[in-house]
């Protein structure tokens, strides 16, 4: 099982890199780290990015961290700022509900915040630009004001600590502000990106029972507004619990206006700009981000202030080695766990400027994100594969148009980045002078955990190795290690401050996806590899999610959008590999009776998953089938799809049911 799901990502990758470079490597069938390590050559780090890193004795700290881990994030806790500190650092007592930090008094914004208004109150914090050229800047003093009336705005509303605010806004200051004033009153955020449809936003308000949502009446993207006040009326009706709307008005476009409906300006104005910051325990949560499973619910990861902060806090300074003046610029959108951490949290707490750009990185022409590095002169820039892939198309004058020279750092996150990619992005962008991160992570573990710091000599196509204070490891089904060079499952074989700590509402689903699948350890539903010299080269999920454009989404979800028109009765989805994209998703539909295969349907079935889902679902083939393979227990086995659909042996069918 394990070799074919492996073998099934070798050939996913061969086939990704033919499409971007006819010439490249040929494929063995036989042997998977061939396929997997061609790349030989190694990047060490220059003499100027050595003497300048946050951290140089890289072996000594990771030895350090290994043998003492609650000292090493201690130490790392002892950075920030708490209320009162913890009488202990980590409580494992209580399998797999671990806690840290126990007894400590604290709150993220005391950090991200307060702490800065002493010393940086007039630097700025957020930079933000759109596409259609307008841009705003908040110093942090600035931006703790526009928190503070929020959330007094909020409490005003009869929002307390505990309470669920969801927040469905574009990539604008106002998603940070509404999140960090949501911390700072101990209320809990549930951001839910803003490509999702009507259905999935009501879904995840619904499981979160949100009292609050904070929406904006539209988004500018590619040159076109996209009217979110609309999704959110739809939404809305399926909300019973759901107490208010807050609409941050930035158009004159009408929009409804329902009994639910309050204007962000109007409740705002009249606030005090200062607001005490709510004094939290370390464990009680801070935000619910629902991720993608394996099943067609989402799931809501649970995130705590204590362990959160701390992991984060950590991770940014050493990762991308920031520096008082850095212009740092993460693409992600802060809707995604990528966003909370290192676009809104991660920066502040480090007290740089972060930059938020709403738009897309070609728009109106193929060079907007260059562009954008030029005019404000970005020194770190964190962005993902296939923005880096879809780039790389349009050509190298593109980039060269512009000066570049203001980066110092890149970092990659999202999916497995394949070599061409990295040496383009390497060359071309960081102009052979900048280090690149490839930061493997998940909604889940809330930090970045594989990875390089800028000492490491670097592979194209690498995450290198385990952060300090994390233990990977490659293993089979029993939970034993691989050799060297061979495929596994990708697990955590220890704890981390940032780690998820429950799923919303449901601490069994909690226990079972992550804590009982390999025993003792916590499985990442990925698979990877080591190869001779220890270096990690992840390969994508071994369960039924698909990562297109590094947007993760369950194929169930997809199998159950699928459904929802008349016309279907049964589907099948699986990932098939996209030179761009990634992945993009295949169904196989079985037609009612009556209904005639046909073009017109083909259009019609995709509107509708686009409509049930949201645009980050895009179905970009269907194929009409009689029957889908199924397990006797009436379970789709997509792995027999898969395999059909790549030419790739079938392997074991022994249960199949017929
Ligand atoms: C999945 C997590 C927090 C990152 C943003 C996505 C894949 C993420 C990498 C990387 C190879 C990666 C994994 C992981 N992934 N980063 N650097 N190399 N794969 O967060 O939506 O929770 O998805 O993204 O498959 O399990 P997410």
């Amino acid at each position: 099982m394990l070799a074919q799901v492996m073998r099934a990502r070798v050939a996913i990758r061969a086939a990704r890199e033919k499409t971007m470079d006819k010439k490249t490597q040929s494929q063995s069938e036989g042997d998977l780290t061939e396929a997997l390590f061609k790349e030989g050559e190694i990047y060490k780090p220059s003499k100027d990015v050595l003497e300048k890193a946050n951290l140089k004795n890289y072996d000594e700290t990771v030895k350090y961290a290994k043998e003492n881990p609650e000292k090493f994030w201690e130490e790392a806790a002892e950075k920030l700022e708490w209320f009162k500190k913890w009488n202990k650092v980590f409580d494992p007592s209580n399998k797999p509900f671990y806690k840290w930090f126990i007894g400590g008094k604290c709150n993220i914004i005391q950090n991200a915040l307060d702490k800065h208004l002493k010393t940086k109150g007039n630097k700025t914090a957020i930079i933000w630009e759109n596409e259609r050229g307008v841009s705003r800047k908040l110093t942090y003093s600035e931006l703790s004001k526009e928190v503070n009336k929020l959330a007094n705005a909020l409490k005003a509303l009869g929002i307390s600590r505990g309470d669920r605010i969801a927040i469905y806004l574009p990539n604008i200051p106002e998603i940070a502000i509404s999140m960090l004033a949501s911390a700072k009153i101990g209320a809990v955020h549930s951001v839910v990106y803003a490509g999702y449809s009507a259905g999935a936003l009501a879904e995840r308000i619904n499981d979160a029972e949100a009292k609050i949502l904070i929406t904006a009446d539209v988004g500018y993207r590619r040159g076109k507004i996209i009217k979110l006040k609309d999704v959110v009326d739809e939404a809305v009706r399926k909300c019973p619990v759901l107490e208010k709307v807050i609409v941050v008005k930035r158009s004159n476009e009408e929009i409804n206006i329902g009994e639910k409906d309050i204007f962000y300006d109007k409740i705002v104005e009249k606030e005090s700009d200062e607001c005490e910051t709510e004094i939290m325990d370390a464990e009680d949560p801070l935000f619910i981000l629902y991720t993608s499973g394996t099943t067609a619910k989402p799931k809501g990861v649970v995130h705590v202030h204590g362990g959160y902060m701390v992991g984060v806090a950590r991770t940014i300074n050493w990762v991308f080695d920031l520096k008082e003046d850095d212009i740092y610029w993460c693409t992600a959108n802060p809707g995604w766990i990528t966003g909370h951490s290192y676009i809104v949290y991660g920066p502040l707490m480090a007290g740089v400027t972060t930059l938020m750009y709403e738009g897309v990185p070609d728009w109106p022409k193929p060079d907007k994100i260059w562009q954008v590095v030029e005019k404000y002169k970005v020194s770190v820039f964190y962005t993902a594969p296939t923005l880096i892939r879809a780039m790389m198309k349009y050509g190298d004058e593109w980039p060269k148009r512009h000066s570049l020279s203001s980066l110092r750092l890149l970092g990659s996150v999202g999916e497995p980045i394949n070599p061409e990619a990295w040496k383009w992005y390497y060359k071309i962008i960081g102009e052979s002078r900048c280090p690149i991160m490839d930061t493997w992570w998940q909604t889940e573990t809330g930090m970045i955990m594989i990875t390089p710091l800028p000492v490491v000599p670097l592979k194209a196509g690498s995450a290198t190795f385990p952060f300090p204070g994390i233990e990977a490891d490659v293993v089979d089904k029993n939970g034993k290690t691989v050799p060297l060079g061979k495929g596994g499952f990708l697990v955590i074989k220890n704890q981390w401050p940032a780690m998820l700590r429950n799923v919303f509402k449901n601490p069994k689903r909690y226990r079972e996806t992550y804590w009982e699948k390999i025993p003792g350890y916590y499985a990442t539903g990925d698979l990877a590899a080591k190869d001779k010299d220890g270096y990690f080269w992840i390969q994508g999920r071994t369960d039924d999610v698909l990562n297109i454009s590094g947007h993760r989404i369950g194929s169930a979800e997809i199998e159950s959008a699928l459904v929802t028109h008349e016309a279907v009765v049964e589907a099948g989805v699986i990932g098939k590999p996209d030179p761009i994209k990634g992945e993009t998703a295949k169904g196989f539909v079985i037609l009612k009776e009556g209904y005639k295969e046909s073009q017109e349907l083909v259009q019609a079935i995709k509107l509708q998953v686009r409509k049930t889902l949201g645009p980050i679902a895009v179905i970009s083939e269907i194929s009409f089938v009689d029957k889908l393979p199924k397990t006797r227990s009436g379970k789709i086995m997509r792995r027999v799809l898969r395999a059909k659909e790549l030419g790739l042996p079938v392997g074991d069918v022994s249960g199949l049911a017929d």
